[in-house]
């Protein structure tokens, strides 16, 4: 085990990060992306500063080509590296996508491990040695950087992958990958592979060493920082993760996890860290693929406080759960939650911080309220404040009795019963393209209002005969968004429930605008 760095002596080690969202993220199901998406993550990848990135494996399809050559035009700062096969027709497909980049790199990759050898390639150790010495070599003709990387690694026998590293580098390698394809290896393990290739293989010092490690076990991010303590200086990364099956070493763990405990690490990336939110909303919106909630650093709920306690805790000092800031990766500041978790020390200081001073019997009557609110609502915000300090229930507005959506194939049909604020039912119906775009226009006929929708999803929440559907929705109203959520066994039930949340929402933040304008009129 390393000892800890010193933090008064110890220079930050440089860790070069090696980004694969466009290649290993992008051939995971549901992260396809076009060559003009890749492009505009490419430019986001460059500002977010990795040191490399991997546009694509061109020998795979006409689309990564067309993605490899788009970005070597567009992109200039970071290496810009390609993928191929121990195969000459790779090779010289890569060459081609790679024509004009500012710093081109070939990545070469064969498997060395007993398995692959015998059930996938067919081939005996002498072979893969042999195809891996004519591969890198055949690169080197076209390129001085040359990345070799053996496939399944951590599943070789040490002396045989010692052997391949060797013949990779006597080739001209200029990096040696070492990926942990299956996601199987500890990281104990990942430490001492990588110092035993480094103290044995003959031209190790001279080169950069790489860490790629999956997820299959969740220890993608732990092995690559393992990896770093045996010697690497190159992390092949993803944004949010992504990647075959479990996925890939997220950029955004492993960055922070260098600047957080860099004491401990005496490494660091070149990262600008206030990015990663930025860089890993831009995918999401690219690829349609959600970052869970509680998703380090970048999910919604990573700097979100709800607990009692922890609120209590976070206005004393945010150091007591909060291990870093959220300014430092790109949030505007931590969240705190008011819900049925919370207790009176948040509600009164969000009170304080919308200008409400209240004496202990007055917050009990508002915590009361507060509470009875969150047996409804799930999430209380400051409108939902405002309108409980002015007596109103914030609960109320439109209400759903009864709805019937049927789609009989063709056009689909919504009819939908309401009690409006006042309390009278208002009973409107719709056709629409699908189910859930018939019930959003009979709501919308119902209430009078047209809501702009910036996001709609439905989720499955629990197992079997609990499970729930849950759906959430933000709409924009001229500046502001609304996010409002509704869950039921049905899940168009719950999409009607979210429609009808953020409708309530956004009709009480227009209500003291209305007020305004009330009084305006009546002033002038
Ligand atoms: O996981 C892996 O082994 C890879 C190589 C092709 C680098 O993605
Ligand atoms: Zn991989």
């Amino acid at each position: 085990m390393n000892e800890p760095a010193d933090p008064d002596v110890a220079v930050a080690t440089p860790i070069r990060i090696f980004d694969t969202t466009l290649r290993d993220g992008e051939q995971s199901p549901g992260c396809s992306m076009t060559p003009q998406q890749k492009a505009v993550m490419a430019r986001a990848l460059d500002a977010l500063g990795v040191d490399a990135i991997e546009t694509g494996f061109p020998a795979s399809s006409e689309a990564d080509r067309e993605a490899a050559r788009l970005i070597a035009r567009e992109v200039r700062r970071p290496t810009l590296a390609v993928l191929s096969r121990c195969l000459p027709g790779d090779i010289e497909a890569s060459v081609r996508a790679l024509e004009g980049a500012a710093r081109p790199r070939l990545h070469v990759f064969l498997s060395t491990s007993p398995l692959h050898r015998e059930h996938k390639l067919r081939m005996s150790k002498q072979q893969v040695v042999d195809a891996t010495a004519a591969s890198v070599a055949l690169a080197r003709r076209h390129v001085d950087d040359v990345e070799f990387s053996t496939e399944d690694g951590t599943r070789t026998e040490r002396d045989f992958l010692a052997e391949v590293v060797g013949a990779a580098i006597a080739a001209g390698a200029t990096t040696i990958n070492v990926p942990d394809t299956l996601g199987y290896a500890t990281p104990d393990e990942i430490r001492d592979l990588f110092r035993f290739l480094i103290a044995t293989v003959p031209g190790a010092r001279d080169v950069v060493f790489s860490a790629h490690c999956h997820d299959d076990l969740g220890l993608a991010v732990a092995n690559s920082l393992a990896a770093i303590e045996g010697g690497a200086r190159q992390v092949e990364c993803t944004v949010n993760g992504i990647g075959e099956r479990a996925g890939n070493c997220a950029v955004e763990e492993l960055a922070m996890a260098l600047k957080v405990r860099g004491a401990w690490y005496g490494a660091d990336t070149a990262l600008d860290t206030r990015r990663l939110v930025a860089t890993s909303q831009l995918l999401t919106r690219l690829t349609g693929m959600q970052v869970q909630r509680n998703k380090a650093v970048v999910g919604a709920n990573a700097f979100a406080h709800e607990s009692g306690i922890h609120q209590h805790g976070m206005l004393r000092h945010r150091g007591t759960y909060e291990i870093m800031r959220p300014e430092d990766v790109g949030w505007s500041d931590s969240k705190m939650v008011l819900g049925r978790h919370s207790g009176r020390a948040a509600v009164s200081h969000r009170l304080r911080a919308l200008g409400y001073a209240l004496d202990d019997a007055e917050l009990d009557t508002v915590f009361a309220a507060f509470k009875a609110l969150c047996e409804r609502q799930r999430v209380v915000e400051d409108r939902d404040l405002e309108a409980l300090m002015h007596g109103e229930v914030a609960g109320d507005g439109y209400r759903l009795a009864a709805m019937t959506v049927s789609d009989r194939g063709g056009r689909a049909s919504a009819q939908v019963e309401l009690s409006d604020p006042d309390g009278r039912k208002v009973t409107e119906s719709a056709l629409g393209d699908g189910p859930v775009d018939a019930l959003f226009a009979a709501l919308s006929a119902a209430t009078g209002l047209a809501l702009a929708l910036e996001s709609y999803q439905v989720h499955s929440v629990g197992l079997g005969a609990d499970a729930r559907g849950e759906a959430n929705l933000s709409v924009r109203d001229g500046d502001a968004v609304h996010e409002g959520s509704g869950t039921s066994r049905d899940v168009i039930e719950a999409s009607a429930l979210a429609w009808l949340d953020v409708a309530n929402r956004l009709l009480r933040a227009r209500a003291p605008r209305a007020d305004a304008a009330r009084r305006d009129t009546a002033h002038a």
